[in-house]
């Protein structure tokens, strides 16, 4: 007898947001006392930001319930490291950190990962120098490992050429610790967690968004006071059983995410494809929208993603090529070149990956195009320690029928511990 697989109501929940884990830590630093972050992610990336700032002074401690506890030093505060600062894989960690040393009065170099140390940094490190950063280069042009001579600042009026959350952090972090006003124009929106994040310690910041794009100006304080934050759960983590979800046909609730619109540009292209996810019990979390997911069945259809839409599913292309290999027809996605500069380039990535285990796809200069498949998928899936390309395959790998073998299956723990076993239990019940 076969058993009937069991189609009842899972629920879930997701570790916190990256991105917010990483400021909460940063912004804490810079507080003249104690914050508590609840509900943090620990994991590959934020453990990252949390040894650094351990190295430049700032004491962490893990509270029994699983809280960080920060001692901040003050905007210009922190001390001069020791030895070389290792953002391991984490982009966020190293480019955040930069426009804060900008404005500490001492020297730091950083370096990183194979993975991030092949990553280009002159798109955070031009702004800085402008400001009156000292920047030198130890090794490859545009890359770390750099050393960073802070002291110093001069306002500045950015406009960045790409809608990158880094860079604009970067630069609104610099212009903070050193007390200058800076203006950032971003060609779309990007996330907006920091500017979240500082307005609510009581930080000038205003935004307008015209024909040039979207600006942001932060004016200066003379500094900021210690919080108390909780973390919501992180969409793009959320996003991985959200896929698993709907190409099992298993029902999922998953609680207490992170639903702000810079983020889940995902829903709508999977409204787009006609699997809508529901968004229930919206409510705020400080200064973050949080919401509960509710996942149904549904048949997916390709469908075109822009480059309008990128900045706000940038991180879920790679689900959403999988998601694509699945649903009937064409899926076209343009727009998103930056998937060729993350913790790898994810374009070829995805298109190489798909051909290798029986999906027809092609790469574009900015995008790929995948068509949809019932066969079995089989083959091997290499992910050069890409999280997000292990994470995306590792769905497709739980369908029935197909098997994959994926190089590299603990490189999930930069951003989602728990992963597998989260996905194994949507595979077998509850
Ligand atoms: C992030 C911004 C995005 C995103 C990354 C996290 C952040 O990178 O891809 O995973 O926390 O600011 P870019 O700023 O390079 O677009």
């Amino acid at each position: 007898m076969i058993p009937m697989p069991d189609r009842s109501l899972r629920h879930a929940r997701v570790p916190g947001d990256k991105s917010i884990t990483h400021r909460a830590l940063l912004a804490a630093a810079l507080t003249g006392g104690l914050s508590r972050i609840r509900e943090p992610l620990v994991a590959g990336d934020t453990n990252a930001t949390r040894r650094v700032l351990t190295a430049l002074g700032v004491p962490i401690e893990t509270l029994p319930a699983g809280e960080l506890q920060v001692v901040g030093r003050g905007l210009r505060g922190l001390i001069a490291p020791e030895a070389p600062l290792d953002c391991g894989n984490s982009g966020t960690t190293a480019r955040l950190l930069l426009g804060i040393l900008a404005a500490q009065p001492l020297v730091a170099s950083l370096t990183g990962d194979d993975s991030l140390r092949s990553r280009p940094m002159r798109r955070v490190t031009r702004p800085l120098r402008e400001m009156g950063a000292r920047i030198r280069e130890l090794g490859d042009a545009d890359r770390l490992p750099v050393e960073i001579t802070g002291g110093e600042l001069r306002p500045l009026r950015f406009e960045d050429a790409t809608a990158s959350a880094q860079v604009k952090s970067a630069v609104l972090l610099a212009g903070l610790c050193g007390g200058q006003p800076v203006t950032v124009t971003e060609p779309l929106r990007s996330r907006d967690h920091t500017e979240r994040l500082l307005r609510g310690l009581g930080v000038p910041l205003s935004e307008r968004s015209g024909a040039a794009g979207h600006e942001i100006r932060l004016e200066p304080v003379g500094q900021i006071p210690p919080f108390d934050v909780t973390v919501p759960g992180d969409f793009s983590a959320a996003a991985f059983l959200v896929a698993a979800a709907l190409l099992l046909g298993t029902p999922l609730r998953i609680h207490g995410v992170g639903v702000n619109p810079t983020r889940t540009g995902l829903l709508d292209v999977l409204a787009r494809m006609g699997a809508p996810v529901a968004v229930l019990e919206p409510r705020q979390q400080g200064a973050e929208p949080v919401a509960d997911l509710l996942v149904s069945a549904g048949e997916l259809r390709g469908t075109t993603v822009v480059g309008t839409e990128i900045p706000a599913l940038v991180d879920e292309v790679p689900v959403l090529a999988v998601l694509a290999a699945r649903a009937e027809g064409e899926t076209t996605i343009t727009g998103a070149g930056e998937l060729r500069v993350k913790e790898s380039d994810r374009i070829s990535m995805l298109v190489a990956n798909l051909r290798a285990i029986g999906v027809v796809a092609e790469e574009l200069p900015d995008g790929l195009v995948v068509q949809g498949t019932r066969n079995s998928l089989r083959g091997a899936v290499a992910t050069a320690g890409d999280h997000r390309i292990a994470m995306a395959f590792g769905v497709l790998g739980a369908l029935p029928g197909c098997e994959l073998r994926i190089d590299d299956r603990a490189a999930a723990a930069v951003s989602f511990p728990g992963f597998w076993q989260e996905l194994r239990r949507l595979e077998t019940g509850p």
